[in-house]
């Protein structure tokens, strides 16, 4: 709900506030757990120390203006061809109902030396207890240049201490939690690399050094974004913490001509009042209502990539197939390696045809195929990408990123192509429509990046720092428009595994890959990391063979990697044309058990009961939607001999309720399970268990 009284602004959800005074500019006045808001006119004061702090009220400004008396970040800074000057002046406001669950406050600023308006719009979704802003800045004057974007400041109560979550990573060890104490200064997370991550996830969650998975006050965000980005952790002298997020500042700036108007992208943020278990839910909850496409049960895929690598050959993959349907897989997903002379990552991307001596009779040959085997069928495309050794690029060497004659980096020999010029749209859009109206059998696409952006050129240096955020824009289009075409298509996001997850292209992708670490223990961090910010709906893993990364591994069980992979999407990456058909029995076992739990683990509520970071014991437990099923994923890494395990406490369950847990006949009381807990009988190295319980009254 949104009220206003006088001049302070109430946000309220069903369990925060959020109170916003405004003057000429917007001041935080509290966000945190629920309040009367109208109390804070009490609060508004004067504050100034000197002429070096001249406004210090300046410190909570909710999108501060450069050039106003704040020396932290700056949400917009502008370049006509005379002044920087920019003298932001409140117009209005007003308030929608958007849809039920969302309500809209925008604030309307003017700068009095142009025709230069912005908008800072706040859409509160009351019962997720999040607000999601953005700014929009339009131009009804002279042209200007914007050098320094972002969406949203946001200002904390003052705490004793402040510790900052966040996400860090690398190729293959993505989603990893970390932990960060503010001190007087700036800390930054950011990406510089034209897409979103591995190195930082663009979301975080802070709170004053003790709450945790069940109790304590967090609060959260998530920027949706995909290209460089960046979030500013301020805490200043007077102790007021300020977050500032959005573009990136780096190699950036943007032209608006007199009639255009330039939107950031989305921040959304939100407030727990017990702790990170709930924080993970509202935000699972709020993605899948708000941010997903589509509602859609994810289905148990095949992928070639693990097994054949480029080598993917109409038999080879029938024969892949075969085994697949054998096991209960339902999409079966040819990777890299079907068009061009893409023998090897050295060549041939950027050629979309169908490669005639790996399929003689074309790709209908295998589809079919799959299709009369009962699956669906899915397919791998990189189309930002282009080997030198391709007949795209030696067409159109212009179509990539480069400076003016200069040779550009390569990185898995591939450049990047400039995806905002009109032919290479079009391109893109040409091959994808029509690869899928040829084989409209096709009902999932893998989107792959393997290259950072460098090289971030046109040959134009006017426009050259507009295009790493014209990157993404033509992205968003590329996928807006081909989900329309082909609303029967999946689409998943991955970039070298997990480089590119945001709420950004997480509005046009059903589901995404998160590493091309696919152990099965090491997974347990990255999906541990993700389940944070990211629902588990989304997230893809696949049950491999010993991990092809790191050969001299470890082999881990088969029942240790099914339930690690479990805990997301279900997919099988192993070559399973070399499994006798004892393992491939086993293999059809879980799937068949996975495919009676999915519901409950892509849509239901996730609590995280003890972390791999912390003890040798990992458990997350799931709960259905409607609290009749439990599950409880739960994991042993190294055995130590005469340790006894620690007794599973659950979450979530209603004390006076009865569970029974499958397989045995005990029934107990929720206030038991919770208190008391379950004993895990988990023994040896890499130990695991699936524990069911359902509720009975
Ligand atoms: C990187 C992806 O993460 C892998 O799953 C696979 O698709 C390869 N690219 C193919 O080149």
């Amino acid at each position: 709900m949104i009220t206003k009284h006088n001049d302070l602004f109430h946000l309220t959800t069903r369990n925060s506030s959020y109170v916003i005074h405004q003057s000429n500019f917007l001041q935080n006045l509290y966000w945190g757990g629920k309040i009367h808001g109208e109390d804070l006119s009490y609060f508004v004061k004067q504050r100034s120390h000197s002429s070096f702090d001249a406004n210090i009220n300046l410190e909570r400004d909710e999108y501060h203006f450069w050039n106003s008396y704040s020396y932290l970040e700056s949400c917009l800074k502008v370049n006509y061809a005379d002044t920087r000057k920019l003298d932001m002046v409140y117009l209005e406001h007003s308030i929608e109902t958007v849809n039920k669950d969302m309500e809209r406050l925008t604030f309307r600023f003017k700068n009095s030396y142009s025709d230069l308006y912005v908008n800072l719009i706040y859409e509160v979704y009351e019962e997720y207890d999040m607000i999601s802003r953005r700014a929009e800045i339009q131009n009804e004057g002279e042209e200007v240049i914007l050098e320094n974007l972002r969406s949203a400041s946001v200002s904390l109560p003052k705490l004793d201490q402040y510790r900052v979550k966040y996400l860090t990573g690398k190729w293959a060890g993505e989603s990893q939690m970390n932990d960060h104490y503010l001190t007087t200064g700036a800390f930054a997370i950011q990406s510089r690399s034209g897409n979103t991550g591995p190195h930082y996830n663009p979301s975080f969650a802070l709170d004053n050094g003790s709450a945790d998975e069940t109790s304590g006050e967090v609060w959260f965000g998530l920027l949706g974004y995909s290209s460089n980005w960046q979030i500013i952790f301020e805490k200043t002298i007077y102790n007021n913490v300020k977050i500032t997020g959005g573009i990136s500042n780096f190699d950036f700036s943007y032209r608006l001509r007199k009639g255009e108007s330039i939107s950031t992208p989305v921040m959304t943020f939100g407030y727990s009042s017990a702790g990170y278990g709930q924080m993970s839910r509202k935000l699972h909850s709020f993605e899948v209502d708000h941010i997903f496409p589509r509602r859609k049960l994810g289905r148990v895929l095949y992928n070639s990539w693990e097994a054949t690598l480029f080598d993917v050959r109409v038999d080879s993959q029938k024969e892949l197939a075969k085994r697949a349907a054998q096991i209960g897989v339902e999409l079966f997903v040819i990777d890299d390696g079907w068009f061009g002379q893409r023998h090897s990552d050295r060549a041939g991307l950027g050629d979309w045809y169908v490669n005639k001596e790996k399929f003689p009779k074309g790709l209908g040959e295998l589809i079919d195929y799959v299709k009369s085997l009962g699956m669906d069928f899915g397919i791998w495309v990189e189309p930002e990408a282009v080997n030198p050794d391709s007949d795209l690029y030696r067409a159109h060497p212009d179509w990539i990123y480069r400076f003016k004659d200069q040779e550009p980096l390569q990185a898995r020999n591939q450049y990047t192509l400039n995806i905002s010029k009109k032919e290479v749209k079009e391109f893109i859009l040409e091959f994808m429509t029509d690869l899928l109206s040829k084989h409209q059998d096709i009902t999932f696409v893998k989107w792959d990046m393997n290259k950072s952006l460098t090289d971030v050129s046109c040959g134009d240096t006017a426009q050259d720092k507009e295009l790493w955020y014209k990157h993404a824009e033509a992205l968003y289009e590329i996928w807006a428009t081909l989900r329309q075409k082909f609303p029967h298509v999946d689409f998943e996001v991955c970039s070298g595994g997990g480089a590119r997850i945001d709420l950004g292209i997480l509005q046009y992708a059903d589901q995404c890959w998160p590493s091309d670490n696919t152990d099965a223990y090491e997974r347990l961090f990255i999906q541990e990391g993700f389940s944070y910010f990211y629902a588990p709906r989304i997230m893809t893993a696949w049950v491999t063979d010993a991990s092809s990364h790191t050969p001299n591994k470890y082999e881990r069980p088969y029942s240790y990697r099914f339930h690690s992979s479990m805990m997301g999407g279900l997919g099988i990456g192993a070559n399973i044309s070399k499994f006798s058909d004892e393992v491939l029995a086993e293999f059809k076992k879980y799937i068949e058990l996975y495919k009676e739990i999915r519901e409950t683990v892509q849509y239901g509520k996730l609590y995280r009961l003890s972390s791999v970071r912390e003890s040798t014991l990992h458990a997350v437990e799931y709960i259905s939607q409607d609290d009749q099923d439990v599950l409880v994923f739960a994991f042993r890494q190294g055995y130590q001999f005469g340790k006894e395990m620690p007794n599973l406490k659950l979450q979530g369950l209603d004390p006076e309720a009865l569970y029974q847990l499958e397989g045995e006949e005990k029934q107990l009381h929720g206030s038991t399970l919770m208190r008391v807990g379950l004993e895990t009988d988990l023994s040896g190295d890499f130990d695991s268990r699936l524990l069911r319980l359902k509720r009975i009254h």
